[in-house]
């Protein structure tokens, strides 16, 4: 069991106590997903959307990345961010003059524009990519986060791979960006590496030692799935204090991708005694907007991804079958309608019951006597052993010619 999140709150915080900022980044960190880039015209699509959802920011990609993204953003800022009761819309830029003055110009049209910059903080990343030495990092962080406040009041720093720092480092680096004017701290565990327990740690650690409480300062998760782990640890980071998560529609992101987007908003709706807390995510949109980023991403969902596969109300074990008939609460944790999916599909096939056959024969009006079921069962479940699925128009056909049935086309 966790620590209660009872005492691991962040007083004073930019966040109330009991809201969960969704922080969507599909059009950033999903877009580099390899095979993920999408057109102006699908980032402007994606973008109305997630303003339908209600997420709190939209990152909406990474300006010099190239004058398409700039083009983009700049249109979503214009477009999405102008709206009333619009996001705010969020740019990437590494920690230079260059990257955040073309993020600054990319949002600029957003009445409530943030910039999110970024430098990597493990020994690492400093040794073999950047090759700067600590003290020449943390330099940076204070000149850079005081240029982006010099364009915008809301800042987010991200230390990358943040996970792998060392500590005591990483605390004087959130220190040096909270004294020049961040007002979000993201901590990304870049490379999907930590364990749940390790990223409760990191959030609580730094909730003692840096002073962000009190101080308008939002603590942020951002947790890719190398391991599998970036829901569980982004919760985590969230029962340690953290107050915004970083996400992605269907967990597009770099290389395995990052937390899931819905999969952290359900978990929070469906848990929210346990959290003590919610999110402003209207989940009845959460179906369609997945739909919406595999189409223009051309990654197709898994159909046993939760919430959103097209597998996650559907039931095909007769005792399942069986509970769910007489009770939907025996195997099923939240209402299809709550997140825009179809209702519940009992799904016939070799692992169906009676119980699930006679229900679908009654929905097609065929009310069957004991023996003709049991015929018509005995028939359906040879069928069953040939072909995975059994449609309607087959179990209308299977029925043909057996006395009693009302009606055999
Ligand atoms: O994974 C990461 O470290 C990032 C940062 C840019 C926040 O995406
Ligand atoms: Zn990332």
């Amino acid at each position: 069991m966790w620590p209660a999140a009872q005492g691991a709150r962040m007083p004073g915080g930019a966040v109330p106590e009991d809201t969960i900022r969704i922080f969507d980044t599909t059009l950033r960190d999903g877009e580099q997903a390899p095979g993920c880039t999408m057109t102006r015209a699908e980032k402007l699509q994606v973008a109305h959307q997630l303003m339908r959802l209600n997420v709190d920011i939209i990152e909406a990609g990474f300006p010099i990345a190239s004058l398409g993204d700039w083009d983009a953003v700049h249109a979503i800022a214009s477009e999405v961010g102008t709206q009333p009761g619009a996001p705010i819309i969020c740019g990437l830029a590494r920690a230079n003059e260059k990257d955040i003055d073309s993020c600054a110009g990319a949002i600029a049209p957003a009445p409530r524009p943030r910039i999110h910059t970024f430098i990597a903080t493990s020994d690492i990343h400093l040794e073999h990519k950047l090759r700067m030495t600590r003290a020449e990092v943390i330099a940076t962080v204070s000149r850079m986060v005081a240029h982006a406040r010099s364009h915008c009041e809301d800042v987010e720093f991200s230390p990358e791979d943040a996970g792998r720092s060392d500590r005591e480092y990483l605390y004087d680096v959130l220190r040096a960006a909270i004294a020049s004017g961040a007002t979000t701290l993201n901590i990304p565990d870049t490379v999907g590496y930590t364990m749940p327990d390790e990223y409760y740690a990191l959030i609580a650690g730094i909730r003692v030692h840096v002073k962000t409480a009190g101080e308008g300062v939002t603590l942020s998760t951002h947790c890719h799935d190398d391991l599998g782990l970036a829901v569980a640890n982004s919760l985590a980071g969230v029962r340690a204090g953290a107050r915004q998560i970083e996400c992605a529609i269907n967990g597009l992101g770099e290389r395995a991708g990052n937390a899931a987007l819905e999969e952290c908003v359900m978990a929070i709706e469906t848990r929210r005694n346990e959290f003590g807390a919610g999110t402003r995510i209207v989940t009845r949109e959460l179906v369609r907007t997945s739909r919406l980023v595999s189409q223009c991403t051309g990654v197709a969902v898994p159909p046993n991804k939760a919430i959103v596969g097209a597998n996650a109300f559907a039931h095909a074990a007769g005792i399942h079958q069986h509970g769910m008939i007489s009770n939907p609460l025996t195997y099923e944790i939240m209402d299809a309608e709550m997140v825009g999916a179809e209702p519940t599909a009992l799904v016939l096939g070799k692992h169906s019951g009676r119980h699930a056959f006679r229900k679908r024969l009654d929905e097609l009006g065929h009310s069957l006597g004991e023996e003709e079921l049991v015929v018509a069962f005995g028939r359906f479940k040879d069928l069953c052993d040939v072909q995975k699925v059994v449609s309607q128009a087959e179990i209308l056909a299977l029925i043909a010619g057996l006395r009693g049935s009302a009606a055999v086309s």
